[in-house]
């Protein structure tokens, strides 16, 4: 099977599809592979790549006219879709419910379509889950893009002219992205705080050395104890055994058990957490927490995200409003419409005194890294797709159906589908 790795086009794109070090190995299991001169950029000479057993060509045409499979990072342009061929296997970042018309004119050439969002994030797929690879680069980048934005140092600071406090960083969205800038931002000595809406990842959160964000729990002990099972010790006993039985009565009184606790408190208590609240409830009590914590906070970072949808917005302008002259937002959900209200993509913003960062293409940032970690998610693709060398695609394996999103001249992404009905109306 002849692999082609083009030269990625797409302003700030320096990543590319297969490092030099991958190239080796797949040459060692049979797999042929033809680089667009210049594909790693300076990073990836061509030089290496011929000594790991590439063949470098001139023209990009070459390399989509000559090759069983393209492997891409971002999806191609109108230009490139037109120099594929049927038959041909495409392996990118391709985002086929935002790009639907390109899947139809790639399904209609006979491409088959692996779109690598759209691998599904089990465990057996980890290995090759480049959404998560690339997730966990920007979160560790965002804490940098923040840092350096910020007019503070994130460690506390002792020097002889005097202390600095460590900078309050708060994470908002706990997934690949949120859990790698909560560790960065620690490694950095700042005081952080995670939330999201999942409960279950406070563990997660804490094992980070941060604090979880949620609302003040009523402690639940005094009420819940019956007053019958208050033993009486030490002196207490004493006394009791000496007839003075006041001292039987549990030191906090009844008044306290007989205190009127909100509909919320109880269900806290039941459920040990407000995932149960009513949806607009926990909205508003998730947005209230949020707006008391961003007071204090000096850099946020947003990551919250919910597959196929616009980013849910955490963060008004008024509550961004309310934070101190000199914070910084940095929403990596900028591309997906934003975690806050004033975010551009693609642009830094300043609105009173609040910088709010929309960056786009994070581990573009990071093509060294970011390309080596990319090719091995790629290598593991293959493997996948092709375990003898050629492509065998079983379409009853989870990973292959959910993936390929277009096959033998037909759309199989559902969303895709929908997305491109929508929008031919
Ligand atoms: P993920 O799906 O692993 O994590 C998202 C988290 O957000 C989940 O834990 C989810 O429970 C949480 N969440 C959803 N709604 C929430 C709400 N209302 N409040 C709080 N938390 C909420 O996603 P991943 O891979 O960590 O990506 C995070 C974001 O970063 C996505 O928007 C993604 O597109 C973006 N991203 C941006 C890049 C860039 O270059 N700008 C690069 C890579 C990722």
């Amino acid at each position: 099977m002849k692999l082609g790795v083009p030269r990625e086009r797409a302003t700030g794109e320096n990543r590319v599809g297969l490092v030099p070090e991958t190239v080796a190995r797949l040459a060692r299991l049979g797999f042929e592979v033809l680089v667009e001169t210049g594909a790693g950029r300076e990073y990836n000479p061509d030089s290496a790549y011929e000594e790991a057993g590439a063949r470098v060509l001139q023209a990009r045409e070459e390399v989509y006219g000559e090759s069983d499979a393209v492997i891409k990072v971002l999806r191609p342009s109108p230009e490139e879709a037109e120099m594929m061929h049927d038959g041909q296997l495409l392996v990118c970042f391709l985002n086929g419910p935002m790009y639907p018309e390109l899947v139809a004119r790639l399904a209609a050439k006979g491409v088959t379509v692996f779109s690598l969002e759209a691998i599904p994030r089990i465990s057996r797929a980890q290995s090759m889950d480049a959404l998560s690879s690339m997730s966990s680069i920007a979160g560790y980048k965002s804490v940098l893009l923040g840092a350096n934005a910020l007019g503070k140092y994130l460690p506390m600071m002792t020097t002889a002219a005097g202390t600095t406090r460590a900078s309050k960083v708060l994470v908002l969205g706990a997934g690949v992205a949120g859990l790698q800038a909560i560790a960065t931002a620690g490694r950095l000595g700042a005081e952080v705080t995670g939330f999201d809406v999942r409960p279950e990842v406070k563990e997660q959160v804490e094992s980070l050395g941060a604090r979880f964000l949620e609302p003040e729990r009523e402690e639940p002990e005094e009420e819940e104890e019956p007053y019958e099972e208050y033993e009486p010790k030490g002196l207490a006993r004493i006394m009791v055994a000496l007839g003075f039985n006041s001292f039987a009565e549990p030191p906090e009184e009844r008044e306290k058990n007989g205190r009127k606790t909100s509909a919320e408190a109880e269900s806290m208590k039941r459920t040990g957490g407000y995932a149960t609240l009513q949806p607009e409830e926990k909205q508003r009590q998730d947005r209230e927490l949020i707006r008391r914590e961003l007071r204090t906070t000096d850099l946020v970072i947003t990551t919250a995200q919910i597959p196929g949808r616009r980013a849910p917005i955490l963060i008004t302008r008024e509550m961004a409003e309310e934070m101190a002259p000199g914070s910084v937002i940095v929403d990596l959900a900028a591309e997906s419409g934003g975690n806050c209200e004033l975010t551009e993509a693609g642009k830094t913003v300043e609105h009173r005194l609040v910088k709010i960062m929309g960056p786009v293409n994070v581990p573009g940032m990071m093509p060294i890294h970011a390309s080596q970690l990319y090719s091995r998610n790629m290598e593991n693709v293959l493997k996948h797709l092709a375990p003898e060398g050629e492509l065998s695609l079983d379409f009853e394996d989870e990973i292959t159906a959910s993936a390929c999103i277009a096959h033998a001249g037909k759309i199989r992404h559902e969303p895709t589908r929908e997305a491109l009905e929508r929008g031919r109306g």
